[in-house]
C-alpha cells in the first residue's frame, strides 16, 4: 500500500517516518522544498537513533529512510492509496487541499486529516466522495507517542473507519475511536489540567510552584505551569480558546485572562526564555510546602479531571476504557481518569465537585450526570 503524506513539517515527517518504518512506500510532499529536505534530515537523524539502540539492523534503517520519497507536485501522489495530510491548520486551506486531492486519486484512495481541532465533517464537506474521509490525529512526535486518536466524519463509510483502525494498528499504534467533536478526546479531556491549576492560581490560593508540587507528588510527569510552558502559550492558549469557542461558549472552557496577557507578552514559555517561570529555570526544592493545602489542590483539579472524562462517555465521544487509555498514553497521566475516579470514590469526587458549586455558584462545576450514574452503580 502507498501512503501519500501532505505537509512535512513537525507532524507530516513523523508520520511519513511510521509509515516507512510500517514497511509502506510514502509520497511526501509539501509547497516549501525547505521543509521537504529539512523533514527528510529529521527523519535520518531519528532512524539512526532506533539504529543505534539496535532496534533496527543497519539494512533496515537504510531500506526505512529509501521508501520515502519527496514529491516536487501534489500530482505525483496520485498513485497513493492513502493520504493523511498534516498542512497548516486552517479550515479553508484544508479544504481547498481535499478538494483538489480527490480529482488526482484512484476512488478508493482513502483521504485523512492529522487535524488537531478543526471539524473532520467540515473537512469532509469539500469532497464530492465524502464517505472516504477520516481524521487520523497523531500526537507530537509521532514516532515516539503511541497514541492515535481515530475520528470518523458523520459522512464516513464504515469500511473506511474499519480500514484505518486496521492499518493505524499495524502501524504499532494503539487507536481510540472519537466522535468528531471540539478536542475529540485528549484535547476535550485535559483542558482543567490547566484552567483549574490556573483559577487557583489566579484566586491568590497558591503560588505555580505548589500547584505544580501538588501534581507531581501524585505522578503527574508535569505540574500544569511546567506544562504549559513546555507546550508553549501560543499553542495552549488557542487550543482553549478553539474547545470554548466550538462548545459554544460552554463557560467550563473558558480561557484565563492571565494565559492571555502571556501570549500577547511573548511569554510563550520555555522557547522564548519566559512564560510562567523563567528560563533556565532554578529548581526550588520546596521542602516546607503545607501538605493540607497541596492535598486540596490535587482534588479540586482530579475531582474536575474525572468530571471531565465522565462528561467525554456521557456524550458518547469514546467508550470507558478508550477515555482512559487515551490519557495514559496521550497524556502519559500516571493511571487512566475513570479508574482513579473509581479507585478513590466517584461519590468523594462528587462531594468535591458540589462543594465547589455551592462555594463559586458557576456552571463549571456542575456534576456530569454520568458520574453520578457509575457513583450509584
Ligand atoms: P508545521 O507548521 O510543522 O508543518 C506544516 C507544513 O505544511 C509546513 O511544512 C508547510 O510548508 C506545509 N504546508 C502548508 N500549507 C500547505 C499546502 N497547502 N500544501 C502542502 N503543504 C503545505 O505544522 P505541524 O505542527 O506539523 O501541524 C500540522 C497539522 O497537524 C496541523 O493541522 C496541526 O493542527 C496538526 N497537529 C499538530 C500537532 C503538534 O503537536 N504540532 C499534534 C497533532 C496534530
Amino acid at each position: 500500500m502507498k501512503i501519500g503524506i501532505i505537509g512535512a513539517g513537525a507532524m507530516g515527517s513523523g508520520i511519513a517516518q511510521v509509515a516507512a518504518m510500517a514497511g509502506h512506500e510514502v509520497r511526501l510532499f509539501d509547497t516549501h522544498s525547505d521543509a521537504k529536505t529539512k523533514a527528510l534530515q529529521s527523519i535520518s537523524t531519528s532512524v539512526n537513533k532506533f539504529l543505534e539502540k539496535g532496534q533496527i539492523s543497519p539494512s533496515e534503517s537504510v531500506a526505512i529512510v529509501g521508501r520515502i520519497y519527496l514529491c516536487e507536485q501534489l500530482q505525483s501522489l496520485s498513485d497513493a492509496d492513502f493520504i493523511i495530510e498534516a498542512i497548516v491548520e486552517n479550515l479553508d486551506i484544508k479544504k481547498e487541499l481535499f478538494a483538489s486531492i480527490e480529482k488526482i486519486v484512484s476512488t478508493s484512495c482513502i483521504l485523512a486529516t492529522n487535524t488537531s481541532s478543526l471539524s473532520i465533517t467540515s473537512i469532509a464537506s469539500a469532497l464530492v466522495n465524502p464517505e472516504r474521509c477520516i481524521g487520523i490525529h497523531f500526537f507530537n512526535p509521532p514516532v515516539l507517542m503511541r497514541l492515535v486518536e481515530v475520528i470518523p466524519a458523520i459522512q464516513t463509510g464504515h469500511h473506511v473507519l474499519n480500514e484505518v483502525v486496521e492499518l493505524i494498528s499495524q502501524w504499532g499504534k494503539t487507536v481510540v475511536v472519537a466522535k468528531d467533536t471540539p478536542g475529540f478526546i485528549v484535547n476535550k479531556v485535559a483542558r482543567p489540567f490547566y484552567s483549574e491549576a490556573i483559577r487557583i492560581y489566579e484566586e491568590g490560593i497558591a503560588d505555580f510552584e505548589t500547584i505544580d508540587a501538588a501534581m507531581t507528588t501524585h505522578g503527574f510527569k508535569m505540574g500544569p505551569f511546567t506544562l504549559m510552558d513546555f507546550i508553549g502559550h501560543d499553542v495552549n492558549y488557542k487550543v482553549t480558546e478553539s474547545v470554548w469557542k466550538s462548545f459554544f461558549y460552554d463557560s467550563k472552557y473558558r480561557p484565563s485572562f492571565t494565559q492571555l496577557r502571556l501570549m500577547e507578552a511573548g511569554y510563550f514559555g520555555k522557547k522564548s526564555g519566559r512564560g510562567f517561570y523563567q528560563y533556565p529555570k532554578v529548581e526550588n526544592v520546596g521542602n516546607n510546602r503545607d501538605q493540607m493545602l497541596m492535598e486540596t489542590i490535587f482534588l479540586r483539579i482530579f475531582a474536575m479531571l474525572v468530571n471531565e472524562a465522565a462528561d467525554t462517555v456521557w456524550l458518547q465521544i469514546c467508550s470507558e476504557k478508550d477515555v482512559d487509555l487515551a490519557v495514559k498514553l496521550g497524556l502519559n497521566y500516571p493511571k487512566g481518569l475513570l479508574e482513579w475516579g473509581k479507585e478513590y470514590g466517584y461519590e468523594s469526587i462528587i462531594s468535591i465537585l458540589d462543594e465547589l458549586h455551592n462555594q463559586y455558584g458557576e456552571e463549571r462545576y456542575r456534576v456530569c450526570r454520568y458520574l453520578k450514574k457509575i457513583a450509584s452503580i
